[in-house]
């Protein structure tokens, strides 16, 4: 198969500057400019970094999560002085809110413990709230332009695939590997675009699935013979099924019944008030839908409730005028519930 044909050269580790050369070469050619690429400030990186960690580029910046958050939240000081809903809000859409919450503990541990000006090595990093290995790494390669064991689900599958490594990637024997391997390959005259470089080989050739291996700059240096058959992962978490039960009712003022959370994975988010499915023994629900988070696939049911004084109030549950729903967090299965009902009824 012609794909295959500019096959295995060279090891990456016995030719590092033929390697870095080849990357380095690729990326000048066919690089994205994407706006955290062109800073080198440590507090808009990391604010890309968060996002980036759980919602997909085109998600990012399509939809203008990552301006629209740092005009709202400039820097360090204007985050670290958020408030639960403006910081909610401003997260709106991206999904996983914790790590909202967890970018503010960092730039409150920045100012407190930092004087306001980013550590810029490892251990002082680690030690921050909200960063872990990969954030860390991320804040040395592109804030402060030092090689780094900078390795996400990209550049692990490239690594499992141009050395043939069939253990599984999220084992912390080849996590510590794929790290270390990052430090090795990476460029040391350049290592903001090394490892730029190295996360877009991943996002656009060396996809998952079928890479487009004819078209790779890193061809002669790839040890796999069948790169689809990459990267091997642990047995995946059983998924766990949910249902929820939730009602939609409005009050003569035109009001809607709203739930604030408190205490859950989704402290602060605004969602319509759950109940327990016995309620709805007999009535069909006015709206459905399916939704993941983490290892859970939910399904929700939306029941129409015609009387409301014939609902029963929990705590945290708050009428709201429908001109209002704009400015509240709205958990985003809800937002899209609501967005069908309001206007239905
Ligand atoms: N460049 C810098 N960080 C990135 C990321 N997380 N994803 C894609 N490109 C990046």
């Amino acid at each position: 198969m012609d794909r295959l044909k500019p096959r295995f050269k060279a090891s990456p580790l016995a030719a590092k500057t033929q390697f870095r050369k080849a990357l380095g070469d690729w990326f000048a050619r066919v690089g994205k400019d994407y706006p955290w690429r062109r800073t080198r400030e440590a507090y808009p990186i990391l604010v890309s970094e968060m996002m980036l960690q759980q919602t997909q580029i085109a998600t990012v910046l399509g939809k203008g999560y990552y301006m629209r958050f740092l005009e709202k939240f400039p820097d360090l000081e204007s985050l670290a002085k958020a408030d639960d809903q403006s910081l909610l809000k401003a997260w709106e859409g991206l999904g996983y809110y914790r790590r909202a919450r967890m970018l503010r503990e960092t730039a409150r541990a920045i100012l407190t413990n930092h004087d306001g000006v980013f550590p810029d090595d490892e251990a002082a990093l680690l030690d921050l709230p909200g960063v872990g290995h990969y954030t860390a790494a991320a804040l040395l390669a592109f804030a402060f332009g030092k090689p780094s064991g900078l390795v996400d689900g990209n550049v692990s599958r490239v690594f499992s695939r141009i050395m043939a490594d069939f253990s599984p990637i999220d084992e912390h024997a080849a996590i510590r590997r794929h790290r270390q391997w990052a430090l090795e390959l990476c460029d040391p005259t350049s290592p903001r675009i090394h490892h730029q470089a190295i996360m877009e080989l991943g996002q656009t050739i060396c996809r998952p699935g079928r890479p487009a291996c004819e078209i790779c700059p890193l061809a002669s240096f790839c040890e796999c013979a069948e790169p689809e058959k990459l990267p091997i992962k642990k047995p995946p978490v059983a998924i766990t099924y949910l249902h929820e039960y939730a009602i939609f009712c409005r009050d003569s003022a035109g009001r809607i019944l709203l739930h604030h959370e408190s205490g859950t994975r989704r402290n602060g988010l605004w969602k319509l008030p759950l109940r327990s499915a016995s309620d709805f023994a007999k009535i069909e629900p006015a709206y459905q839908s399916e939704y993941t988070i983490t290892r859970y696939r939910v399904f929700l049911n939306v029941y129409l409730i015609e009387d409301a004084d014939s609902v029963r109030m929990l705590d945290g549950d708050a009428w709201i005028h429908p001109d209002r729903l704009h400015e509240l967090p709205l958990a985003a299965p809800f937002r899209r519930s609501l967005d069908r009902l309001v206007g239905m009824d």
